[in-house]
Protein backbone atom coordinates (compact mmCIF):
# COMPACT_ATOMS: atom_id res chain seq x y z
CA UNK A 1 0.00 0.00 0.00
CA UNK A 2 1.28 3.54 -0.55
CA UNK A 3 1.00 5.58 2.22
CA UNK A 4 2.50 9.52 1.94
CA UNK A 5 2.28 12.70 3.78
CA UNK A 6 3.27 15.47 1.32
CA UNK A 7 5.24 18.81 2.71
CA UNK A 8 5.07 22.03 0.38
CA UNK A 9 8.21 24.31 0.39
CA UNK A 10 7.32 27.59 -0.80
CA UNK A 11 9.19 30.31 -2.74
CA UNK A 12 9.59 31.18 -5.96
CA UNK A 13 10.03 27.69 -7.67
CA UNK A 14 7.78 25.63 -4.70
CA UNK A 15 7.54 21.85 -4.85
CA UNK A 16 6.77 18.80 -2.42
CA UNK A 17 8.45 16.75 -0.39
CA UNK A 18 6.62 13.46 -0.47
CA UNK A 19 7.60 11.19 2.40
CA UNK A 20 6.33 7.50 3.01
CA UNK A 21 6.58 3.71 1.84
CA UNK A 22 6.69 2.06 -0.97
CA UNK A 23 7.12 5.26 -3.37
CA UNK A 24 9.35 4.62 -6.17
CA UNK A 25 5.95 5.07 -8.51
CA UNK A 26 6.03 8.53 -7.12
CA UNK A 27 9.34 9.27 -9.25
CA UNK A 28 7.69 8.99 -12.09
CA UNK A 29 4.49 10.98 -11.28
CA UNK A 30 6.90 13.47 -10.26
CA UNK A 31 8.96 13.84 -13.36
CA UNK A 32 5.61 13.74 -15.35
CA UNK A 33 4.33 16.73 -12.99
CA UNK A 34 7.71 18.82 -13.39
CA UNK A 35 7.40 19.22 -17.45
CA UNK A 36 6.34 22.63 -19.33
CA UNK A 37 6.11 22.75 -22.30
CA UNK A 38 7.70 19.24 -23.58
CA UNK A 39 7.18 16.09 -21.79
CA UNK A 40 10.44 14.44 -20.21
CA UNK A 41 11.67 11.68 -22.42
CA UNK A 42 14.88 10.84 -20.94
CA UNK A 43 15.79 10.81 -17.46
CA UNK A 44 19.54 10.53 -15.89
CA UNK A 45 19.43 8.65 -12.35
CA UNK A 46 22.56 9.45 -11.05
CA UNK A 47 23.57 7.30 -7.99
CA UNK A 48 26.16 5.59 -6.18
CA UNK A 49 27.68 2.25 -7.23
CA UNK A 50 26.82 0.92 -4.40
CA UNK A 51 23.00 1.16 -4.53
CA UNK A 52 23.37 -0.14 -8.07
CA UNK A 53 20.49 -2.88 -7.35
CA UNK A 54 17.91 -0.45 -6.34
CA UNK A 55 18.89 1.59 -9.21
CA UNK A 56 18.19 -0.90 -11.45
CA UNK A 57 14.40 -1.30 -10.02
CA UNK A 58 14.08 2.05 -10.13
CA UNK A 59 14.97 2.24 -13.43
CA UNK A 60 12.38 -0.45 -14.77
CA UNK A 61 9.71 1.44 -12.47
CA UNK A 62 10.44 4.74 -14.60
CA UNK A 63 10.91 2.78 -17.74
CA UNK A 64 7.40 1.16 -17.30
CA UNK A 65 5.62 4.49 -17.09
CA UNK A 66 7.21 5.22 -20.56
CA UNK A 67 10.48 7.33 -20.00
CA UNK A 68 13.92 6.40 -21.24
CA UNK A 69 16.21 5.90 -18.34
CA UNK A 70 19.84 6.07 -17.94
CA UNK A 71 21.84 5.36 -15.09
CA UNK A 72 25.14 7.17 -14.34
CA UNK A 73 26.82 4.93 -11.41
CA UNK A 74 28.97 7.22 -9.34
CA UNK A 75 32.24 6.57 -6.77
CA UNK A 76 30.82 6.85 -2.76
CA UNK A 77 30.24 9.53 -0.67
CA UNK A 78 32.43 12.52 -1.14
CA UNK A 79 34.50 10.70 -4.19
CA UNK A 80 31.25 11.69 -5.85
CA UNK A 81 31.35 15.53 -5.50
CA UNK A 82 34.23 15.80 -7.86
CA UNK A 83 34.17 17.78 -11.52
CA UNK A 84 35.67 14.92 -12.98
CA UNK A 85 32.63 12.81 -11.88
CA UNK A 86 30.05 15.81 -12.67
CA UNK A 87 31.88 15.48 -16.12
CA UNK A 88 30.90 11.98 -16.48
CA UNK A 89 27.44 12.18 -16.45
CA UNK A 90 27.63 15.56 -18.72
CA UNK A 91 29.17 12.84 -20.89
CA UNK A 92 26.50 10.55 -20.66
CA UNK A 93 24.13 13.11 -21.33
CA UNK A 94 25.77 14.35 -24.17
CA UNK A 95 26.22 11.26 -26.09
CA UNK A 96 22.74 10.47 -25.29
CA UNK A 97 21.36 14.00 -26.94
CA UNK A 98 19.54 15.03 -22.97
CA UNK A 99 17.72 17.99 -23.85
CA UNK A 100 16.44 20.70 -22.03
CA UNK A 101 12.92 18.94 -21.50
CA UNK A 102 14.52 16.08 -20.01
CA UNK A 103 15.50 15.35 -16.31
CA UNK A 104 17.66 14.01 -13.61
CA UNK A 105 17.22 11.85 -10.66
CA UNK A 106 19.80 11.98 -7.78
CA UNK A 107 18.95 8.96 -5.92
CA UNK A 108 21.24 7.78 -3.46
CA UNK A 109 22.29 9.71 0.31
CA UNK A 110 23.70 13.72 0.08
CA UNK A 111 26.61 12.93 -1.36
CA UNK A 112 24.51 11.64 -4.66
CA UNK A 113 21.54 14.32 -4.09
CA UNK A 114 24.35 17.24 -4.15
CA UNK A 115 26.42 15.81 -7.41
CA UNK A 116 22.97 15.58 -9.20
CA UNK A 117 21.87 18.69 -8.19
CA UNK A 118 24.72 20.52 -9.44
CA UNK A 119 24.21 18.39 -12.81
CA UNK A 120 21.15 19.48 -13.02
CA UNK A 121 21.51 22.99 -12.36
CA UNK A 122 24.75 23.40 -15.23
CA UNK A 123 23.50 20.67 -17.82
CA UNK A 124 22.07 23.39 -20.71
CA UNK A 125 21.76 25.74 -17.84
CA UNK A 126 19.44 24.08 -15.54
CA UNK A 127 17.14 21.08 -16.56
CA UNK A 128 13.98 19.43 -14.40
CA UNK A 129 15.55 17.50 -11.45
CA UNK A 130 13.87 15.23 -8.42
CA UNK A 131 15.97 14.06 -5.38
CA UNK A 132 15.03 10.69 -4.37
CA UNK A 133 17.00 10.48 -0.90
CA UNK A 134 18.18 7.53 0.54
CA UNK A 135 19.85 8.50 4.12
CA UNK A 136 18.29 9.95 6.58
CA UNK A 137 20.77 13.08 6.83
CA UNK A 138 19.57 13.26 2.83
CA UNK A 139 15.83 13.47 3.77
CA UNK A 140 16.32 15.86 6.78
CA UNK A 141 18.65 18.09 5.55
CA UNK A 142 20.74 17.72 2.20
CA UNK A 143 18.31 16.37 -0.22
CA UNK A 144 15.92 19.38 0.67
CA UNK A 145 16.36 23.28 0.28
CA UNK A 146 17.90 23.42 -3.31
CA UNK A 147 21.91 24.04 -2.30
CA UNK A 148 23.59 21.68 -4.45
CA UNK A 149 27.29 21.34 -5.16
CA UNK A 150 30.82 19.67 -5.37
CA UNK A 151 33.78 19.94 -3.53
CA UNK A 152 37.30 21.02 -4.61
CA UNK A 153 40.76 20.77 -4.24
CA UNK A 154 40.85 23.97 -1.62
CA UNK A 155 37.53 22.59 0.43
CA UNK A 156 34.06 21.65 0.56
CA UNK A 157 31.04 22.76 -1.31
CA UNK A 158 33.06 25.70 -2.64
CA UNK A 159 31.44 25.33 -6.69
CA UNK A 160 27.79 24.86 -7.11
CA UNK A 161 24.45 26.51 -7.10
CA UNK A 162 21.21 27.24 -5.35
CA UNK A 163 18.71 25.46 -7.49
CA UNK A 164 15.27 23.77 -6.43
CA UNK A 165 14.05 20.70 -7.52
CA UNK A 166 10.85 19.78 -8.41
CA UNK A 167 10.30 17.39 -5.98
CA UNK A 168 11.90 15.21 -3.14
CA UNK A 169 11.27 12.21 -2.45
CA UNK A 170 11.93 10.11 0.95
CA UNK A 171 10.71 6.74 0.39
CA UNK A 172 11.38 5.06 4.32
CA UNK A 173 11.89 1.48 3.01
CA UNK A 174 14.87 2.57 1.01
CA UNK A 175 16.36 3.24 4.49
CA UNK A 176 15.96 -0.40 5.71
CA UNK A 177 19.63 -1.04 4.22
CA UNK A 178 21.26 1.98 5.77
CA UNK A 179 23.85 1.04 8.18
CA UNK A 180 22.64 1.79 12.18
CA UNK A 181 25.37 4.44 12.02
CA UNK A 182 24.07 6.49 9.61
CA UNK A 183 20.80 6.86 11.37
CA UNK A 184 22.60 7.57 14.26
CA UNK A 185 24.59 10.26 12.78
CA UNK A 186 21.50 11.36 10.89
CA UNK A 187 19.42 11.98 14.14
CA UNK A 188 22.15 14.43 15.11
CA UNK A 189 20.13 16.86 12.53
CA UNK A 190 16.77 15.87 13.77
CA UNK A 191 17.50 16.72 17.33
CA UNK A 192 19.11 20.15 15.97
CA UNK A 193 15.62 20.53 14.77
CA UNK A 194 14.22 19.86 17.79
CA UNK A 195 15.86 22.39 20.18
CA UNK A 196 15.52 25.09 17.59
CA UNK A 197 12.15 24.77 16.55
CA UNK A 198 9.96 21.96 17.76
CA UNK A 199 10.42 20.36 21.19
CA UNK A 200 8.16 16.99 20.19
CA UNK A 201 10.95 16.08 18.69
CA UNK A 202 13.05 16.01 21.55
CA UNK A 203 9.89 14.49 23.14
CA UNK A 204 9.74 11.68 20.74
CA UNK A 205 13.21 10.78 21.17
CA UNK A 206 13.62 10.55 25.18
CA UNK A 207 10.00 8.49 24.63
CA UNK A 208 11.34 5.72 23.30
CA UNK A 209 15.29 6.21 21.43
CA UNK A 210 14.82 2.58 20.09
CA UNK A 211 11.65 3.12 18.32
CA UNK A 212 12.72 7.18 17.22
CA UNK A 213 15.70 5.19 15.30
CA UNK A 214 13.81 2.47 14.10
CA UNK A 215 12.72 3.62 10.35
CA UNK A 216 9.91 1.09 10.09
CA UNK A 217 7.84 2.52 13.17
CA UNK A 218 5.38 5.02 13.27
CA UNK A 219 7.59 7.51 15.34
CA UNK A 220 10.45 7.65 13.11
CA UNK A 221 8.67 8.82 10.39
CA UNK A 222 7.15 11.53 12.43
CA UNK A 223 10.65 12.56 13.31
CA UNK A 224 11.09 12.94 10.13
CA UNK A 225 7.37 14.68 8.76
CA UNK A 226 8.34 17.36 11.79
CA UNK A 227 12.43 17.85 10.30
CA UNK A 228 11.56 18.28 7.10
CA UNK A 229 8.28 20.78 7.40
CA UNK A 230 11.08 22.97 9.69
CA UNK A 231 13.65 22.41 7.10
CA UNK A 232 10.91 23.19 4.36
CA UNK A 233 9.54 26.59 6.31
CA UNK A 234 13.30 28.09 6.99
CA UNK A 235 14.20 27.79 3.45
CA UNK A 236 10.96 29.08 1.74
CA UNK A 237 11.55 32.34 3.78
CA UNK A 238 15.33 32.72 2.83
CA UNK A 239 16.17 30.31 0.11
CA UNK A 240 19.49 32.47 -0.64
CA UNK A 241 20.75 31.57 2.63
CA UNK A 242 20.92 35.68 3.57
CA UNK A 243 19.03 35.64 6.79
CA UNK A 244 17.15 32.79 8.85
CA UNK A 245 18.48 30.12 7.04
CA UNK A 246 21.58 30.55 9.42
CA UNK A 247 19.81 28.79 12.33
CA UNK A 248 20.19 25.53 10.21
CA UNK A 249 23.59 25.70 11.37
CA UNK A 250 22.95 24.92 15.06
CA UNK A 251 25.81 23.33 15.93
CA UNK A 252 27.73 23.58 13.20
CA UNK A 253 30.36 26.53 13.66
CA UNK A 254 32.30 23.96 15.81
CA UNK A 255 31.08 20.79 14.48
CA UNK A 256 32.43 22.20 11.04
CA UNK A 257 36.09 22.80 12.73
CA UNK A 258 35.30 19.08 14.22
CA UNK A 259 34.95 17.79 10.76
CA UNK A 260 38.21 19.44 9.71
CA UNK A 261 40.38 18.35 12.58
CA UNK A 262 39.11 14.69 11.82
CA UNK A 263 39.92 15.04 8.38
CA UNK A 264 36.35 14.29 7.88
CA UNK A 265 36.82 10.75 8.46
CA UNK A 266 33.77 11.91 11.27
CA UNK A 267 30.23 11.13 10.34
CA UNK A 268 28.76 15.30 9.71
CA UNK A 269 26.00 14.33 12.87
CA UNK A 270 28.31 13.39 15.42
CA UNK A 271 30.80 16.54 14.74
CA UNK A 272 27.76 18.74 14.99
CA UNK A 273 26.45 16.66 18.49
CA UNK A 274 29.52 18.09 19.94
CA UNK A 275 28.73 21.20 18.27
CA UNK A 276 25.61 21.64 20.03
CA UNK A 277 26.46 20.89 23.19
CA UNK A 278 29.13 24.16 23.03
CA UNK A 279 26.92 26.10 22.19
CA UNK A 280 24.57 25.16 25.01
CA UNK A 281 27.13 25.85 26.97
CA UNK A 282 28.53 28.93 25.48
CA UNK A 283 24.43 30.41 25.89
CA UNK A 284 24.42 29.06 29.55
CA UNK A 285 27.79 31.04 30.36
CA UNK A 286 26.35 34.33 28.44
CA UNK A 287 23.62 34.03 31.40
CA UNK A 288 20.81 33.11 28.08
CA UNK A 289 20.34 29.18 28.71
CA UNK A 290 19.12 27.13 31.73
CA UNK A 291 20.63 24.26 33.02
CA UNK A 292 17.95 22.69 32.48
CA UNK A 293 18.36 23.13 28.63
CA UNK A 294 21.75 22.44 28.83
CA UNK A 295 21.14 18.87 30.58
CA UNK A 296 18.24 18.52 28.03
CA UNK A 297 21.02 18.15 25.42
CA UNK A 298 23.37 15.97 27.00
CA UNK A 299 20.80 14.08 27.60
CA UNK A 300 18.76 13.52 24.11
CA UNK A 301 22.45 13.43 22.29
CA UNK A 302 23.37 10.50 24.44
CA UNK A 303 20.49 8.16 24.30
CA UNK A 304 20.65 8.05 20.67
CA UNK A 305 24.83 7.21 21.10
CA UNK A 306 26.48 10.47 19.96
CA UNK A 307 28.73 11.98 21.63
CA UNK A 308 28.90 14.94 23.58
CA UNK A 309 32.99 15.52 24.66
CA UNK A 310 35.71 16.25 22.40
CA UNK A 311 39.51 16.37 23.15
CA UNK A 312 40.36 19.17 25.73
CA UNK A 313 43.98 19.28 23.39
CA UNK A 314 42.39 20.30 20.27
CA UNK A 315 41.20 23.78 21.46
CA UNK A 316 43.78 25.86 19.90
CA UNK A 317 43.63 23.36 16.30
CA UNK A 318 39.59 24.25 16.35
CA UNK A 319 39.45 27.83 17.40
CA UNK A 320 42.16 28.23 14.71
CA UNK A 321 39.84 26.87 11.97
CA UNK A 322 36.60 28.71 13.30
CA UNK A 323 38.66 31.53 13.06
CA UNK A 324 39.80 30.79 9.14
CA UNK A 325 36.23 30.11 8.00
CA UNK A 326 34.95 33.50 9.60
CA UNK A 327 37.68 35.31 7.80
CA UNK A 328 37.04 33.34 4.49
CA UNK A 329 33.56 35.10 5.11
CA UNK A 330 34.41 38.10 6.03
CA UNK A 331 32.97 38.32 9.19
CA UNK A 332 32.82 37.81 12.88
CA UNK A 333 32.53 34.61 15.00
CA UNK A 334 28.75 33.95 14.91
CA UNK A 335 26.94 31.37 17.09
CA UNK A 336 23.80 30.49 16.40
CA UNK A 337 22.66 30.00 20.58
CA UNK A 338 19.53 29.76 22.20
CA UNK A 339 17.12 31.46 24.53
CA UNK A 340 15.37 28.75 25.06
CA UNK A 341 13.95 25.67 23.00
CA UNK A 342 12.77 27.30 19.74
CA UNK A 343 14.19 31.13 20.16
CA UNK A 344 17.21 30.45 18.04
CA UNK A 345 19.54 33.91 18.18
CA UNK A 346 22.82 34.54 16.83
CA UNK A 347 26.04 35.48 18.69
CA UNK A 348 28.68 37.42 17.70
CA UNK A 349 32.09 37.60 18.72
CA UNK A 350 32.16 36.14 21.84
CA UNK A 351 35.52 36.50 23.50
CA UNK A 352 38.23 33.69 23.32
CA UNK A 353 38.06 33.65 27.11
CA UNK A 354 34.09 32.53 27.10
CA UNK A 355 34.79 30.24 24.17
CA UNK A 356 37.77 28.52 26.05
CA UNK A 357 35.38 28.52 29.04
CA UNK A 358 32.19 26.87 26.93
CA UNK A 359 34.65 24.42 25.93
CA UNK A 360 36.15 23.25 28.89
CA UNK A 361 32.57 22.01 29.76
CA UNK A 362 32.80 19.54 26.93
CA UNK A 363 36.15 18.02 27.49
CA UNK A 364 36.93 14.34 27.92
N1 LIG B 1 22.81 20.45 0.07
C1 LIG B 1 22.65 20.60 1.37
O1 LIG B 1 21.92 21.49 1.84
C2 LIG B 1 23.38 19.68 2.30
C3 LIG B 1 23.06 19.65 3.66
C4 LIG B 1 23.70 18.74 4.47
C5 LIG B 1 24.66 17.88 3.96
N2 LIG B 1 24.96 17.94 2.63
C6 LIG B 1 25.96 17.03 2.04
O2 LIG B 1 25.50 15.70 2.23
C7 LIG B 1 26.63 14.83 2.20
C8 LIG B 1 26.47 13.79 3.28
O3 LIG B 1 25.29 13.06 3.03
P1 LIG B 1 25.03 11.62 3.68
O4 LIG B 1 25.28 11.68 5.13
O5 LIG B 1 23.71 11.20 3.18
O6 LIG B 1 26.22 10.75 3.13
P2 LIG B 1 26.50 9.94 1.78
O7 LIG B 1 25.74 10.44 0.63
O8 LIG B 1 27.98 9.91 1.66
O9 LIG B 1 25.98 8.47 2.15
C9 LIG B 1 26.53 7.79 3.25
C10 LIG B 1 26.83 6.34 2.90
O10 LIG B 1 25.62 5.60 2.86
C11 LIG B 1 25.52 4.85 1.64
N3 LIG B 1 24.10 4.74 1.37
C12 LIG B 1 23.26 5.70 0.93
N4 LIG B 1 22.00 5.26 0.94
C13 LIG B 1 22.05 3.98 1.38
C14 LIG B 1 21.06 3.00 1.62
N5 LIG B 1 19.78 3.25 1.47
N6 LIG B 1 21.47 1.78 2.05
C15 LIG B 1 22.78 1.52 2.28
N7 LIG B 1 23.76 2.42 2.09
C16 LIG B 1 23.39 3.64 1.64
C17 LIG B 1 26.32 5.66 0.66
O11 LIG B 1 26.72 4.86 -0.43
C18 LIG B 1 27.48 6.14 1.54
O12 LIG B 1 28.45 5.14 1.68
C19 LIG B 1 27.85 15.71 2.36
O13 LIG B 1 28.53 15.79 1.13
C20 LIG B 1 27.29 17.08 2.73
O14 LIG B 1 28.09 18.14 2.26
C21 LIG B 1 24.33 18.81 1.80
Amino acid sequence: MVEFKRISVAGENPYDVVIGRNLLAEVGLALNAAATADPVKKVLVIHPIALSKSAEVLKHSLDSQGFETLLAGVPDSEDAKRVEVAAFCWGVMGKSDFTRSDAVVGFGGGSTTDLAGFVAATWLRGVKFVQVSTTLLGMVDAAVGGKTGINTAEGKNLVGAFYAPSAVICDLDTLMTLPKNEIIAGMGEVVKYGFIADERILEIIEANPGQATDPTSAEFAELIERSVAIKARVVASDFRESGLREILNYGHTLGHAIEHAERYQWRHGAAISIGMMFVAELARLAGRLSDEVVDRHRNVLTLLGLPTKYDAAKWETLLASMQRDKKSRAGQLRFVVLDDIAKPTVMTAPTNEMLFAAYQEICD
